[in-house]
């Protein structure tokens, strides 16, 4: 069984784990899982995943506005947020950043709340978690202006676009997508991270890894992800996840 498995992005306050939150909770350490950071998507889920890191030792949350949820942006909205940053089991901004697939919020609207956001981690010194789906030139904007600390999550762009991020020290994050077939784009762009910004991650519960793909995911199936990109890399998948583990703590500023 693998150790030191560091899921660096999940939703477990999602309906979907309504059923058996708890048992699924309770059974990850005992697969390998060593941490997991829950990302908040609105002000609802800052909450619902605060209680879940207070519940577990292991778990611990983000505070953040998705681009989804931008249009529901209110006045006093970073003052929330910074409140919720004073738990010190939350550690990072986000998820933030602009979704140009599904436009659920105007775009202007996405890149005026997401500023602000960058703006909030920066003043706070907390690290942010990105969220960049068919947003790429725009996102790589506001991240060269506002220069912050943290982590591109489910890295899905090219690899001059991943040097770019590299250039600005942060760490890029892969999912259960690097198994798919059509992976062979990101994994260019996973076989060029050097070895101190590779980060692992599962956006649980979706993008299960291949061959669970359609699954419910949960943090235990990063161990097929590790596997692929170990064998992308040249390296063992348990030397890959200690790796990634103390990359984990590095960005989060987390001593496990
Ligand atoms: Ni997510």
């Amino acid at each position: 069984m693998y150790q030191n498995i560091f899921d660096t992005h999940a939703h477990y306050d999602d309906e979907k784990f309504d059923p058996d939150r708890a048992e699924v909770l309770s059974r990850l350490p005992s697969q390998g899982v060593c941490a997991v950071v829950n990302a908040a998507c609105d002000m609802e889920s800052c909450e619902s995943g605060l209680h879940l890191a207070q519940a577990y030792d292991y778990v611990y949350c983000s505070a953040g506005v998705h681009p989804h949820s931008a249009s529901e942006w209110q006045g006093g909205d970073c003052e929330r947020l910074a409140g919720y940053t004073q738990h010190p089991k939350v550690v990072a901004i986000g998820e933030i950043g602009l979704d140009y697939h599904y436009d659920f919020s105007p775009r202007e609207t996405q890149r005026e709340v997401f500023a602000a956001q960058l703006a909030l981690a920066n003043d706070l010194g907390l690290p942010v978690i990105i969220h960049d789906r068919e947003a790429h030139a725009d996102t790589l904007q506001l991240l060269q202006k506002y220069r912050p600390k943290g982590i591109l999550h489910c890295y899905s762009g090219s690899a001059e676009m991943a040097k770019e991020i590299l250039k600005l020290g942060m760490y890029i994050a892969f999912g259960g997508a690097v198994t798919f077939k059509n992976a062979r784009k990101t994994l260019e762009a996973a076989a060029l991270i050097p070895d101190d910004r590779l980060l692992l991650e599962t956006d649980c519960p979706y993008m299960s890894p291949e061959p669970m793909r359609g699954r419910r995911c949960d943090s235990s199936m990063i161990a097929l992800t590790a596997e692929r990109l170990a064998s992308l890399r040249g390296t063992d998948p348990q030397a890959l996840l200690d790796m990634t583990c103390r990359n984990a703590q590095a960005v989060y500023g987390i001593q496990l």
